[in-house]
């Protein structure tokens, strides 16, 4: 699956001095180099630090006013909490230094699963989501994501496409638009559950490392939820990576986290892709240029899931 481009990353060296020699010092070692990996949509600093020891460590830093910090925060606080065996990197600190917060993981080695019908990552993939949504999430989880409110919930867009159209709308999307439109009104009252939810599952937030397999990163929009939420977001990211609509559409109908709340993916499948039909046609955000066609090329991927659900 092509990764969306990064630009406008914060590097290493903006970081102000006291929290870089902050850093050095709880790592144990100098920083000979950082390199950012590509893909993804912020603009906070992301950077693997290779260690003068040979050790490699993953940061995560921005300004306190920016509201990536709290971003980060939160997922610092969920790598602390998820259980044993959860497909994540393990936490290894939080640093704070001249109004600037970082937040430091264990490093993985590899690169993004290919999500594509030539891989087995997609079907690890899969059976990592049955693990961890088969029961419901620990106690120190819940507590854990229960300050933040999910922005899951949230998800929304055919009610405002309906109001006013617009003239480059899918006609398949324009057909059903009332329907779209019922669909996500009824997404809030389902979007509650106990299930762990890593809430932005995409290629750009795994990384496959070579002794673990595929591992979940970037756990800034976790929650609690019902237990389709991450499987039906993955759905349309494996057609975007060259799975058949069919294919993908009877997976969703079998695996696990999906087969037993039908009305509830559809639900959550409607809010999502309404939400990427309108935010596509919003101006494009400072920091990330390819935000806005990657949403474009998802938006039609979830309408070709819905189309397969709603015929
Ligand atoms: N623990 C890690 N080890 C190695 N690389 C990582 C790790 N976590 C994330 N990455 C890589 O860094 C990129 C950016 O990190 P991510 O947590 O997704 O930040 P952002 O919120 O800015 O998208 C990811 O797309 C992935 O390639
Ligand atoms: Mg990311």
């Amino acid at each position: 699956m092509p990764v969306p481009p990064t630009s406008g990353r914060l590097q290493w060296t903006d970081v102000p001095t006291p929290l870089r020699a902050l850093l050095e010092d709880a790592l144990g070692a100098p920083v000979t180099d950082a390199v950012t990996p590509k893909g993804g949509f912020g603009h906070q600093l992301a950077a693997a630090l290779h260690l003068a020891d040979g050790r490699r460590a993953f940061v995560k830093a921005a300004r306190d006013d920016d509201p990536l910090t709290a971003a980060n925060l939160h997922e610092a606080a969920v790598l602390g909490s998820l259980p044993p065996g959860a497909p994540a990197p393990d936490l290894l600190g939080i640093h704070h230094a001249a109004d600037w917060t970082a937040v430091v993981i264990a490093h993985l080695d590899g690169p993004h699963p290919d999500l594509s019908p030539v891989s087995a990552d997609a079907e690890q993939t899969w059976a990592l989501l049955d693990k961890l949504t088969s029961s419901p999430a620990p106690a120190p989880y819940a507590a854990a994501v229960s300050i933040t409110p999910s922005t899951t919930v949230a998800l929304h867009g055919w009610d405002e496409l309906l109001s006013d159209p617009p003239a480059d709308l899918d006609p398949a999307a324009r057909d059903r638009l009332p329907q779209l439109a019922e669909l996500e009104a009824t997404w809030p009252a389902l979007a509650h559950g106990d299930r762990i939810v890593h809430g932005d599952l995409r290629a750009d937030n795994m990384v496959r490392d070579r002794h673990l397999g595929v591992t979940f990163v970037d756990w800034a929009h976790a929650t609690t939820g019902p237990a389709c939420i991450d499987a039906a977001s993955l759905a349309p990211q494996l057609i975007l990576a060259g799975h058949t609509p069919t294919g993908i559409a009877g997976l969703l109908r079998d695996h696990p986290a999906t087969a037993s709340s039908a009305d509830t993916t559809t639900a959550f499948l409607a809010a999502l892709t309404g939400h990427w039909h309108r935010n596509a046609r919003k101006p494009a955000p400072p920091g990330a240029p390819g935000l806005r066609a990657y949403q474009h090329r998802a938006a039609a991927a979830g309408l070709a899931l819905l189309d397969h659900r709603l015929s």
